[in-house]
């Protein structure tokens, strides 16, 4: 029997260093020490931890099965942890997404982003995470379309014959919360027309179809919808796996040459280009932005992640390269023309998404003062 992995990669915003800039070192440092610990304890068996801007990353490799409710609890309690220091510190946000208290065994729908995937070991299995900050869960749409449905972009959907029967790809209806699978290439128009609605539909999971491997899977919780108003942005993040009859790295990585556009940046209320970086430019800033996205290689080994000779996982910062450079330029030019036209529609986000936004009070302000036209 191949050895089944399990890859869960937790994130939250528990608090922020000059606004919602970045995690600072001392939240950093709880996370790893807690995880640390995990591992001491055989609980998981890799662990890195990260920032994606202002929102605190935790991967973490095992061999207990998605919704674990141990790894669930681990993950919990360390941003419990580390949004008290936050509050100590008075940092921005403090335990910004720990909207719900009610824990029990499952760290969904109460306010942290979840990515978790399962896999049965192959003989090498590369892995790409993706996580983003000042987007929202259905920023992956695209570039998921791109990486398992584009012959354009993907050429092992053309040369690979593992690859040719194509994939499946499970959308979830956030408003509806339903769930549908749709198989490329017969049904990439209807893929298409639901994904495209980045606000409503989201990619959650991808199989290949020949085998129904599991090949992505990705966080989909609205943060507006769990807390019912704006309180920050979704931030999502993103398991996908590679090679060897999927997509290689390099498949997985090429759509990300070209920005494209994404609802989040300031206040959560602008369309925004989004702008790929190594983990040193993994922060937000002008306009809370431009969304930065980072992409973080490495492979699975023996239920873990492969390490150096010094005991320490091998992980590839792979935004952090000049390939990149196109995309973070085309981010800036695309930034100054949509700042340009401030807060006149497209550049802000259309009346249903500010809905959820602080814009209600102003509307309620001025409500009496409409008369009949
Ligand atoms: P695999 O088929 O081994 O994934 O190799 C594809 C490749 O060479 C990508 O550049
Ligand atoms: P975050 O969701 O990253 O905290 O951003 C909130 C915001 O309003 C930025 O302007
Ligand atoms: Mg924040
Ligand atoms: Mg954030």
């Amino acid at each position: 029997m191949p050895r089944k992995t399990t890859i869960s990669l937790i994130k939250c915003d528990v608090g922020s260093l000059a606004g919602h800039y970045t995690v600072p070192k001392p939240l950093l440092n709880i996370a790893e020490k807690n995880l640390k610990t995990a591992k001491d304890q055989n609980l998981i068996n890799s662990y890195y931890v990260f920032n994606a801007g202002d929102d605190l990353q935790l991967l973490m490799v095992h061999e207990k099965g998605e919704s674990n409710p141990q790894i669930h609890e681990l993950a919990w309690k360390t941003f419990h942890e580390a949004a008290n220091k936050a509050l100590q510190l008075k940092l921005y946000g403090a335990g910004q997404d720990l909207l719900k208290n009610a824990f029990s065994g499952n760290i969904r729908g109460l306010g942290p982003g979840v990515a978790e995937m399962e896999i049965e070991e192959r003989g090498s299995d590369p892995i790409v995470i993706f996580a983003a900050d000042k987007t929202s869960a259905g920023a992956f749409n695209f570039p998921l379309f791109r990486i398992f449905a584009d012959p354009m972009s993907t050429a092992g959907l053309v040369i690979d014959p593992n690859m040719t029967e194509g994939f499946k790809f499970e959308v979830t209806d956030t408003i509806e919360n339903k769930k549908a699978v749709i198989k490329t290439p017969e049904e990439m128009y209807e893929l298409i027309a639901l994904i495209g609605t980045v606000q409503r539909y989201m990619v959650s999971r991808v199989w290949r179809a020949r085998d129904n491997m599991i090949c992505a899977a990705s966080s989909i919780s609205k943060l507006s919808q769990i807390a019912g108003k704006y309180v920050g942005k979704d931030d999502p993040v993103m398991i996908v796996r590679a090679q060897h009859g999927l997509p290689a790295v390099g498949e997985i990585l090429v759509p990300f040459m070209h920005s494209y556009l994404v609802e989040g940046w300031m206040r959560g209320s602008h369309w925004g280009p989004v702008m790929p970086v190594g983990l040193k430019d993994s922060k937000c800033t002008a306009f809370d932005g431009p969304p930065r996205l980072v992409a973080l290689g490495f492979q699975i080994v023996n239920g873990g992640i492969a390490c150096d000779d010094n005991g320490r996982p091998m992980i590839a910062d792979l935004f952090d390269d000049p390939a990149f450079d196109m995309a973070r330029h085309e981010a800036l030019e695309l930034a100054t023309l949509l700042r340009r036209m401030g807060e006149f529609e497209p550049a802000r986000l259309g009346p249903e998404e500010m809905e959820y936004t602080t814009i209600q009070q102003v509307l309620e302000k001025l409500r009496t003062r409409f008369t009949s036209a």
